[in-house]
């Protein structure tokens, strides 16, 4: 890929096509979603056995649901018999079992095979081998990961290795206590942008000014163009007279008990690749699920999360849901704005880095290796 030499200030990006190729797209899904740890949904979300939720993962469509154990299942959504559909909806609850709306082949809460038409007059069908095809679970910050590699790679390396690089450590997030926060507000985007370019926006801060304002109201040092995941460990800290990280500077809630005083007035980010951000301040947790279901399109849900005691007494979130959301729009927006021109002409070979940006270049690096480009 040659580009021209470009000044020491600079670094290329990737080119347009990554932005816009299908097959590019196609080979993300195999090498990228359908192959790390993939971040679905909040556990909380199924409050009780027979509870599911339907995702889109890579190419594939994952049931997840909550066993009468009360462990947490994941299945490829596909029926054994002759592939239909198993469940169409994004949420809903069954009984005690899943059936097929084609021929009636039915399923229990951990994937046997417990019914189907004469079924009796077939004792050699394994119920266990044709049983609902299992993905590999996990749960953290009270979320649900999936991994739909047949050799998952190590949790620990991949996920809790991007939050150790970005914080130092994984205790400064475990001070948060995500897990035992409750959801305040959640809110869906629909993005009409490519992945990529919003974990790239995610990752600097370089617009910070441009687009920004209510936020760099709040976190002055944000206004200079250096992300707090420019550095490791950083948080940005609160301006002067903010009392708390609300869109106008206003008073938030209790802060998180379990906190450090150095937590206290910041804000930190981490990126965890490939489709989580979480973003903590004292008294809230925002967390980004992405899910990229085209080379153009990516829906965002984004959860503010709250000590539960606040979401239960019924306290006005408003303010506080308020900054990130717009920060949200001004974001997607931008985003917007560029993936169109990803097609030009005059942005075949890219565009560039500037050094408050040249960290997304590691990411740019670790997009090429994983697709062998
Ligand atoms: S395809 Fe599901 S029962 Fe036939
Ligand atoms: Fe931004």
């Amino acid at each position: 890929m040659s580009t021209t030499s470009l000044p020491p200030s600079l670094m290329a990006t990737l080119p347009g096509d990554f932005y816009t190729d299908p097959e590019v797209f196609a080979l993300e899904q195999k090498r990228i979603f359908e192959s790390m740890w993939f971040c679905v949904v909040r556990a909380a979300d199924l409050p009780k056995p027979g509870a599911f939720k339907t995702v889109q993962v890579g190419t594939e469509s994952i049931l997840i649901t909550r066993a009468r154990d009360n462990s947490i299942r994941a299945f490829y959504n596909v029926c054994r018999h002759r592939g239909a559909r198993i469940c169409t909806e994004e949420s809903g609850e069954v009984k005690r079992a899943f059936q097929c709306p084609y021929h009636a082949w039915t399923y229990d809460l951990e994937g046997k095979l417990i019914a189907a038409p004469n079924l009796t007059k077939m004792p050699d069908i394994d119920r266990v081998e044709y049983g609902l095809v299992n993905v590999a679970v996990r749960e953290w910050l009270g979320y649900v990961w999936v991994c739909l590699a047949d050799e998952p790679p190590s949790f620990e390396d991949t996920v809790l290795g991007d939050v150790r690089t970005r914080l130092g450590d994984l205790v400064s997030l475990e001070n948060y206590d995500v897990a035992n926060l409750a959801v305040g507000r959640r809110i869906v985007y629909d993005v009409k942008a490519n992945w990529k370019l919003i974990v790239e926006n995610f990752m600097e801060c370089y617009h910070c000014a441009t687009i920004h304002p209510e936020l760099t109201e709040v976190l002055p040092e944000f206004a200079d163009g250096y992300a707090a995941q420019y550095y490791v460990g950083h948080g940005a800290l609160f301006g002067e007279n903010i009392q708390g990280f609300t869109v106008d500077g206003s008073e938030g809630f209790d802060r998180i008990p379990t906190i450090t005083e150095e937590q206290d007035r910041r804000y930190y980010a981490i990126t965890i690749k490939p489709q989580v951000f979480v973003n903590m301040v004292p008294d809230h947790v925002i967390l980004h699920r992405m899910f990229p279901l085209a080379v153009d399109r990516t829906v965002v849900e984004c959860d503010w999360l709250y000590l539960p005691e606040v979401v239960a007494s019924g306290k006005d979130v408003s303010h506080s849901v308020e900054l990130f959301h717009r920060v949200n729009q001004q974001d997607f927006e931008a985003c917007e704005r560029t993936q169109p021109a990803m097609s030009s002409r005059t942005y075949a070979k890219g565009g560039v880095l500037v050094p408050s940006e040249h960290h997304i270049g590691l990411f740019h690096d670790w997009v090429r290796e994983k697709l062998g480009r």
